[in-house]
Parts: structure tokens; C-alpha cells; sequence
């Protein structure tokens, strides 16, 4: 089937995008266990980067699973297409010139490898919200803990499922020691540099 899908060239090219958004796009990836804090931390980073006048769009876990992913479970294979999809709609909006911000659990090591390869190296920057199990269940924000250790959630990560922590994060991010506050200005001094203000002068 592959073989008769011809991509077609258009005209307005990423470089274009780039010019009239004044930043270049990328992918910021926070990982980390359910109620470690990702989207918090992420939804600051946005509203910082936001009154600066950087372009961006959050993909997020639980809002992506109520639409796009909705067929998919947490087995380890529904969870691979769950980060394969992300990915390539991340890529998509990086292309569009965005600087997207997705918070997933994605806790396979292959997975997070394989949304660096589609989003290219130079694009992907993982920050790891390293939040210990103890702490995510004694916040149990969601209640879901609780629930997984009755038995009544399978396949729940740090319950029932594994997380591969990453090795070589971008940014390390322990809520436990760090205020959302200084989070949020340990991201965006590591991604200062990447947004390359006035690419257009
Ligand atoms: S991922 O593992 O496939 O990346 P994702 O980030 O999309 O997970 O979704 C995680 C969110 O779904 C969690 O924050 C939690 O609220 C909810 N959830 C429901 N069931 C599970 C489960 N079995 N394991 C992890 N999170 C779950």
C-alpha cells in the first residue's frame, strides 16, 4: 500500500513557518510516573513561554486518551501505539512551527528512543519528572493508586507495570526537592538556546 502513497511537495516550506513565529520548534517530552507532576510543570513552562510570545501546544495523557487514543489500553503494545501516534503528531506540529510540550507516563525506554528518532535528536528535549512511587501514592491526586492496589486497575505503572527511569535525561526534575517555580526557570534556561530568537533577522 505504502508503495503508491507519493508525497507532494508544498510551497510553504518549515523554514517559512519559522520566520513569521520568530523561535525554532521543538518537542519537549516529560516523563515520569502518574501524579509525578508532568503536566503541572508542563502547564507552567507553556504559560511562561506563552507571555513571551513563544508559539506552543500541549499534548497531554489524559486529554489525548479521551480523543485520538480512546481504543487504546496501558497493555506494554497499546501503550507503544499510544507513544508511536503522539510522536508523529508532536512531529507534525514541530513541523507546523510550534514548541510542543507532551506529558505522558511513556515509561519504555524503546518508546521515548523512538520519539527522538521521529522527531530527529536536535528536536527532542526529555525531561524526566523524577517524582519517587512513595510520594506519587501519598499524593494519589487521582485516587488511581489507591484503586491499582486493590486490584481493581491492571497494568498500572509502579503498581503492577514497569517504568523504565531514562539514564540521560535533558533535565532531571525532583518535585520532592524543587518548587514548580524553579522548575519552570531550569527548562527554560536548558531550552533558551534551542528557541534561537530573530532566526529571521
Ligand atoms: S502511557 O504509559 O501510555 O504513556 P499516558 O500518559 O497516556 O500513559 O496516560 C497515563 C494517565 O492515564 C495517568 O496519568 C493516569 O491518570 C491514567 N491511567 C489510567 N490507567 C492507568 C494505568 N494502568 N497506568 C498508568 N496510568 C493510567
Amino acid at each position: 500500500m505504502q508503495e503508491n502513497i507519493i508525497p507532494h511537495s508544498f510551497n510553504v516550506l518549515k523554514e517559512d513557518r519559522i520566520k513569521i513565529k520568530n523561535h525554532k520548534p521543538f518537542l519537549m517530552w516529560f516523563t515520569g510516573l502518574s501524579g509525578s507532576g508532568k503536566s503541572t510543570i508542563a502547564n507552567a513552562v507553556e504559560q511562561a513561554l506563552h507571555i513571551k510570545g513563544v508559539h506552543t501546544y500541549t499534548l497531554d495523557g489524559d486529554n489525548v486518551r479521551k480523543g485520538i487514543n480512546n481504543d487504546l489500553s496501558f497493555s506494554p503494545e497499546d501503550r507503544t501505539e499510544n507513544i508511536r501516534r503522539i510522536a508523529e503528531v508532536a512531529n507534525l506540529l514541530v513541523d507546523s512551527g510550534l514548541v510542543v510540550l507532551a506529558a505522558f507516563v511513556s515509561p519504555y525506554k524503546k518508546d521515548r528512543e523512538m520519539i527522538e528518532s521521529t522527531v530527529k535528536d536536535s528536536n527532542f528535549v526529555e525531561i524526566f519528572v523524577d517524582t519517587s512511587l512513595e510520594e506519587c501514592e501519598r499524593r494519589d491526586v487521582k485516587g488511581l493508586y489507591a484503586k491499582a492496589r486493590k486490584g481493581l486497575i491492571k497494568d498500572f505503572t509502579g503498581v503492577n507495570a514497569p517504568y523504565e527511569a531514562p539514564e540521560n535525561p535533558d533535565v532531571r526534575i525532583d518535585t520532592t526537592q524543587t518548587s514548580v517555580e524553579e522548575a519552570v526557570e531550569i527548562i527554560l534556561n536548558k531550552i533558551e538556546s534551542k528557541l534561537d530568537y530573530n532566526t529571521n533577522e
